[in-house]
């Protein structure tokens, strides 16, 4: 039996274990392989990651805090996830562990209109935005970095430049929020509650009829997305990143083309995350 697992710290709250054995049913693999949520804390996550393949293992979604770790105990790697220095996807193979990064594929695919020439500012310059940044700049959109720490997103810019890509965007300090057709709020800003427009360069009354992605996600619609939704925008959440990334990690470890609307239905139906 092939088994699958979601290695995070802590990892109880992973919708993932619902969403892909729902996936696996609907595939009709429900007997023959599990999906499971594994606790590692950062000092085991080696010799855990080493021990995974002989247990029957077939591969693994990496989560908080050990995607940059997962990625560098790899020996081989996707461009994706070595431009971006993370992986949430491993595959344990042929004796080695291969490193792949679908949230940003998973991004992409969880927008509603291709980004090729879009203007799109990311909030924030940690894992999360590296994802979305590289993968909205090879798709062809324009990408500004915003961050609270002005330092981090200039270095952010400068290491994930380099495409073959003449405008890819700026480390900005200032923003005319209604010059995006895109933007993507990664910072942890909303998780616990705070006011979104407290903490980011965003006006509450300052939404178009853009697209909104907010990687936050909770039991509801989030502050920052309720105001762009009442203004028109188009509001993309973290959980149908989450189902896309999934998907595309399915996909990886099975060669099948994943059951969209059972992921999407077992991962929303979960009250509590
Ligand atoms: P991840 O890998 O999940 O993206 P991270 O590396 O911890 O997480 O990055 C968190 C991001 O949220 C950072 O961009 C951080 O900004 P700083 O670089 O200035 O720390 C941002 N962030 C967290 N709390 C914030 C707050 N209260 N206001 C603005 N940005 C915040």
């Amino acid at each position: 039996m092939p088994r699958l697992a979601v290695l995070g710290h802590p990892v109880s709250h992973s919708r993932s274990p619902a969403m892909q054995n729902a996936a696996l049913a609907a595939l009709g693999l429900g007997e023959e392989w599990r999906y499971e949520a594994i606790d590692v804390a950062p000092e085991e996550l080696e010799a855990c990651l080493r021990a995974l393949p002989g247990e029957g293992f077939a591969g693994a979604n990496i989560t908080v805090p050990h995607k940059t770790a997962a990625f560098a105990l790899a020996d081989v790697s996707s461009e994706g996830a070595q431009r971006i220095g993370a992986a949430n996807t491993l595959v344990f193979a042929d004796g080695q562990i291969q490193a792949h990064n679908t949230d940003a594929g998973g991004l992409v695919a969880a927008l509603p209109v291709a980004p090729r020439g879009a203007r799109a500012l990311v909030l924030g310059a940690g894992g999360a935005a590296r994802a979305a940044i590289w993968a909205l700049r090879t798709e062809g959109a324009i990408v500004d970095i915003w961050n609270r720490t002005s330092a981090r997103a200039e270095e952010v810019h400068l290491e994930l430049g380099g495409l073959q890509i003449e405008v890819q965007g700026n480390a900005v300090t200032a923003i005319d929020q209604s010059a995006y057709e895109l933007i993507v709020n990664t910072t942890a800003v909303g998780l616990h509650g705070e006011d979104p427009f407290a903490h980011l360069p965003l006006r509450r009354d300052g939404f178009s009829e853009q697209i909104l992605v907010d990687m936050v996600y909770g039991d509801g619609p989030s502050t920052l997305s309720m105001a762009a939704a009442a203004a028109g925008a188009t509001v993309v959440d973290g959980l149908e990143i989450l189902v896309q990334q999934g998907a595309l990690s399915l996909q990886i470890w099975t060669g099948l083309e994943p059951p969209l609307d059972v992921m999407r239905a077992a991962a929303y139906s979960l009250g509590d995350r």
